[in-house]
C-alpha cells in the first residue's frame, strides 16, 4: 500500500459535475473517493457509477445508515452500486444486529466501517445527549466500547478522532482497520469549522490510522493537487516515525 492509498478524499460537492473535476483532478493523487449524504441525495445512485468508472482509487459510501435492521437490510438488497464500493459506514448506536445485518448483505468485497463518535462531537454534546459523564469526558472510552461491538458484528473496521486511534490499535491492532476523519494540518485553515476532535495527517498515521479524510483542507486550497501532495508527504513522515 502507497502513502497516498491512505488518503481519501470526500466528494462533498452538490452535483455530479463538481465531483468528476475532483476525480479527474486528484485521481492520481488520492487512494479512495468518498461519496456523502450530499451527493448522492443531490445525484442518487447513479454517481457511484460515474465515480468509480472515472477513475482506479476505492470508492467509499458514506451513508452513514442508521435504522432498524430489516429497514437497512431491505435498502442494502436494492442497491445494486453497492457492490462498486470499497467501503460503507454505518452508525454503531442501534446496536450489533445492525451492524451484523449489513455485514452479511453486503458483498465480500466491500468493507463495512462502524462510526464510533463523530468528530463533530465533544463532551459538552455528548453530556448533553444524555451518555454518562465518564463517556462523555472521555470520548476513548466510548469509542472503544463502540469497537468492540462492531467487530463482534465482523465489521472490517471503525471510524474515529485521531485522538482515539492508539487506543483502538492498541487494543485490536490489525483486526480493525481505522478510519479517522477531523484532520486538520497544521498549515491548512479551515474557515467556521464544525469539526472539534482534529488532529494532523502527521500524528494520525503516526498513531495508527490505516486512512485518513481529508477534505475542505484540500478542497478550498489555492492549489488542490498541491495540498493533496502535502498530505501525502505527512502521512509518509507518519509511516516513518511509526516504524521507529
Ligand atoms: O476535512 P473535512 O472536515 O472537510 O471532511 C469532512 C468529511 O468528513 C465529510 O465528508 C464528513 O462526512 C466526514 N466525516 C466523517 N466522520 C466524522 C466526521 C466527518 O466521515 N466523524
Amino acid at each position: 500500500m502507497m502513502a497516498k492509498d491512505r488518503l481519501i478524499f470526500p466528494l462533498d460537492v452538490p452535483n455530479n459535475e463538481e465531483a468528476r473535476k475532483y476525480v479527474t483532478l486528484l485521481g492520481p493523487h488520492v487512494g479512495v473517493f468518498k461519496i456523502g449524504l450530499e451527493l448522492f441525495v443531490s445525484e442518487g445512485p447513479a454517481v457511484v457509477e460515474t465515480a468509480a468508472d472515472l477513475t482506479d482509487a476505492g470508492i467509499f459510501l458514506d451513508l452513514k445508515f442508521h435504522d432498524i435492521p430489516a429497514t437497512v437490510q431491505r435498502a442494502i438488497r436494492s442497491a445494486s452500486y453497492l457492490s462498486r464500493t470499497d467501503f460503507v459506514t454505518v452508525h454503531c448506536d442501534q446496536g450489533r444486529s445492525l451492524l451484523e445485518t449489513i455485514v452479511d448483505e453486503v458483498s465480500v468485497y466491500t468493507k463495512v466501517l462502524a462510526v464510533t463518535v463523530l468528530t463533530s462531537l465533544d463532551t459538552s454534546d455528548l453530556l448533553a445527549l444524555g451518555i454518562q459523564p465518564e463517556f462523555a469526558e472521555d470520548p476513548v472510552q466510548l469509542v472503544l466500547r463502540k469497537a468492540v461491538i462492531a467487530k463482534a458484528a465482523g465489521c472490517s473496521g471503525v471510524v474515529c478522532s485521531g485522538r482515539e486511534v492508539s487506543a483502538v490499535k492498541r487494543e485490536f491492532g490489525g483486526d480493525l482497520i481505522v478510519v479517522t476523519p477531523g484532520i486538520r494540518p497544521a498549515w491548512g485553515e479551515v474557515k467556521e469549522d464544525d469539526q472539534k476532535r482534529v488532529v494532523t495527517p502527521y500524528s494520525a498515521i503516526k498513531n495508527g490510522a490505516d486512512y485518513i479524510v481529508v477534505g475542505r483542507p484540500i478542497r478550498t486550497a489555492s492549489d488542490p493537487v498541491e495540498a493533496a501532495a502535502r498530505v501525502v508527504e505527512e502521512i509518509e513522515q507518519g509511516l516513518r516515525d511509526r516504524q521507529q
